[in-house]
């Protein structure tokens, strides 16, 4: 194609043929484009230009002028408007569809939601080198355990270097494995197998106290300059403290120091004194500890004892609860009202603080760092729940819920209720729960509530929405155990209070020393007497088994979007029974929980009309139950857990607000397989 001037039409024509000389050899560009010229001129000369045409190399590109003629034609022109429009239209298409998709998507759920959360005392969980006390090789030896029982965050109580005068939260060095527990290279391991096989682990973070042995209090005492208000120091005379405050483990908050000269202040032992966080180092110090083991890698903390963090400068003595009890006598923690030695303002600017250094090392997809606070606020719930932040400010993802530990004081469907209820009916809304059955602080469920409750217990521990956390032996209902020799410095204060019973080695099978370690010299606290019948081996190959309901409950909950993201509408409870209903909107399918606190009964929910006649057993913790039960005759025996599953169209918190509760409200499109936000 050649392009030649048309001196009558005065414009541009085309002629077949293909002419660009350019194309001729790099070597001699302007030689080639003016040969081109003369091509072109030779062509116009000699109307019979075919010879011309056959020696000009074809598809040699198309000038300029050529393109512009082309497209300027009416049938190239439209077909490109038209698809020119038609993408436009279909991206701004796909960017609203996506946009909406996202808003109306409820948020993924992450890690921490989906899994138990399994406390892991490393003391007692599994003894690497015969020493008779737990470390994390230990740990690392039996990670199989939680990828059986589908758990997938672990959280470790503390492992720090220290002198162990409260088992590890007295912390020495905030930055070293405590050589008992094994190294640090242990420690890096032991999370690397972790991640490797999608486990997460939470480390235990203890801001309020150090131990004495902490270098920061040894420059402390001696009045180091920057170290000097790391504690709270105040002046007194030896067995004069300043006030009537007392520790959480019994006797005054102040012990005198005979180097320093003054009184320091401490919630725990005289071994953990207080850091002053209302000095702005010690705040600085504690962010850079989180730093560190944020970079390790960990996924997030436990926060120890936040409530104590921070307390009243005036130093006024606090009230006590009997008003006529002398005042020589006040030396219990419940002795005395904490006005002001708890809860002081203040303290959550200092966690929210560290939870925007926790978001700083969540961006990375995946890589949630969470964040859980431990505060006993027994009557004072809303106290509990400032810890999860405003709906401005976020905070902890969830404050540890301790109610449910009180279910065994009266133990009935009623207390059940109750207690779920006094949580959801506080919880600030969107927010997600969270239940709490045992953990190294308090005795164990199976000797408060019974060993015949225990399925039930593990049941409405998994069946609820929001995170369950599960401290270790629980699985299996280990007992409490009356130890031979206190260790605890608690229960050395006050017998009653010693946490040794709960706290004893985890029992892995019948061999020596329950299979917890090779020592032939004991183990740090006694085995319980029980290992031979309660155990993981034993477990294992016994489908009723507390364990083996455990792990069907896990499992099913993990992957059921039900009991994941449903909502919860109480539906009955007696002094035997608590029943409740986990549904979906848009899905069909839906599940009855109904757990028997009491005694054999037979349960009629025929009033309930939302239900169909026939409910379909999906689990029962015992055996013997038939796979189905109408709704007026649901027979459970003491202890019993169902978990009821049947098909309806019909919702029963559209009618039943008052008694139904969602975490984060999704409704289930069954045609395309997706959540949405409804
Ligand atoms: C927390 C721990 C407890 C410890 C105390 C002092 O309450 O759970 O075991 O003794 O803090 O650190
Ligand atoms: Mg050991």
């Amino acid at each position: 194609m050649s392009l030649v001037k048309d001196e009558q039409s005065s414009g541009l024509e085309l002629k077949e043929g293909l002419e660009n000389s350019a194309f001729e050899g790099d070597s001699q560009p302007e030689q080639s484009s003016r040969r081109g010229q003369e091509q072109a001129v030779s062509m116009e000369d000699c109307p019979a230009g075919e010879e011309s045409y056959t020696q000009i190399r074809p598809y040699a590109g198309m000038p300029k002028e050529v393109l512009l003629l082309y497209s300027s034609k009416a049938r190239y022109r439209l077909p490109r408007e038209i698809l020119f429009w038609l993408t436009v239209v279909c991206t701004l298409v796909l960017v609203a569809v996506t946009i909406t998709v996202i808003v109306l998507s409820p948020p993924c759920l992450s890690w921490w939601q989906t899994s138990p959360v399994y406390q892991v005392y490393p003391r007692s969980f599994k003894d690497s080198d015969a020493d008779g006390v737990g470390d994390l090789r230990g740990i690392k030896e039996k990670l199989s355990h939680f990828q059986y029982l589908n758990i997938k965050a672990l959280w470790i109580s503390p492992f720090y270097k220290s002198p162990m005068k409260d088992f590890g939260y007295d912390v020495e060095d905030f930055r070293a494995v405590d050589p008992l527990f094994g190294t640090m290279e242990d420690f890096d391991d032991l999370l690397a197998s972790m991640h490797s096989m999608g486990i997460k682990l939470i480390m235990d973070y203890i801001p309020n106290h150090t131990s004495d042995k902490h270098v920061w209090f040894q420059l402390s005492r001696n009045r180091t300059d920057y170290y000097s208000d790391f504690y709270i120091w105040v002046n007194c005379t030896e067995g004069h403290p300043p006030n009537n405050w007392v520790s959480v483990f019994g006797n005054s908050t102040w012990t005198y120091d005979p180097e320093r000269g003054q009184c320091y202040f401490h919630q725990f032992l005289k071994e953990q004194p207080d850091l002053n966080f209302r000095n702005p180092n010690v705040i600085g110090e504690m962010t850079d500890i989180i730093h560190f083991w944020l970079k390790k890698g960990v996924d997030g903390f436990r926060m120890d004892a936040v409530k104590h963090m921070l307390e009243a400068t005036h130093l006024r003595n606090e009230p006590q609860v009997n008003p006529m009890q002398a005042p020589e006598t006040v030396t219990k923690e419940f002795d005395l009202y904490h006005d002001y030695t708890y809860t002081q303002v203040g303290l959550h600017d200092i966690l929210r603080g560290w939870r925007v250094v926790l978001d700083e090392y969540s961006r990375e997809p995946g890589r949630y760092r969470f964040m859980v606070t431990e505060s006993y606020d027994y009557k004072e719930i809303e106290k509990t729940m400032m810890y999860y932040g405003t709906p401005f400010i976020k905070e902890a993802d969830i404050p540890f819920n301790f109610y449910l530990l009180d279910l065994p004081d009266g133990l009935s469907g009623v207390r059940a209720k109750e207690l779920v209820e006094l949580w959801m009916s506080n919880m600030p809304r969107g927010k997600w729960p969270n239940w709490v059955v045992g953990n190294h602080d308090k005795p164990r469920m199976s000797s408060r509530a019974g060993q015949e409750y225990v399925r039930a217990i593990n049941m409405l521990l998994l069946t609820l929405p929001g995170t369950p956390t599960t401290y270790y032996g629980e699985e299996i209902g280990m007992e409490n155990v009356n130890v031979s020799v206190t260790q605890d410095p608690f229960g050395k204060f006050d017998p009653n209070s010693s946490r040794d019973p709960s706290r004893t080695p985890m029992q892995w099978n019948g061999n020596l020393n329950a299979g917890f370690s090779d020592s032939q010299n004991g183990t740090w606290l006694d085995i319980s007497p029980n290992y031979k019948t309660i155990n993981v081996e034993v477990q294992q190959s016994d489908t009723f088994s507390v364990l083996e309901l455990y792990r069907t409950l896990s499992l099913l909950r993990e992957k059921d979007i039900v009991l994941l993201r449903g909502w919860l509408c109480y539906v009955w409870e007696d002094t035997n029974v608590f029943a409740f209903l986990r549904e979906l909107d848009g899905l069909d399918r839906a599940f009855l929980v109904l757990l028997n606190f009491g005694e054999d009964i037979e349960t009629d929910l025929s009033t309930i009309t939302e239900l169909p006649d026939q409910l379909n057993v999906r689990i029962s913790t015992l055996p013997d139950t038939p796979s189905s039960f109408q709704k007026s005759r649901i027979r459970t025996s003491k202890g019993q857990g169902l978990l009821l599953e049947y098909f309806t169209s019909q919702r029963f918190h559209t009618g039943h607000s008052s008694q139904c509760y969602v975490s984060e409200k999704a409704c289930y499109l069954s045609a395309l397989d997706i959540l949405y936000k409804c």
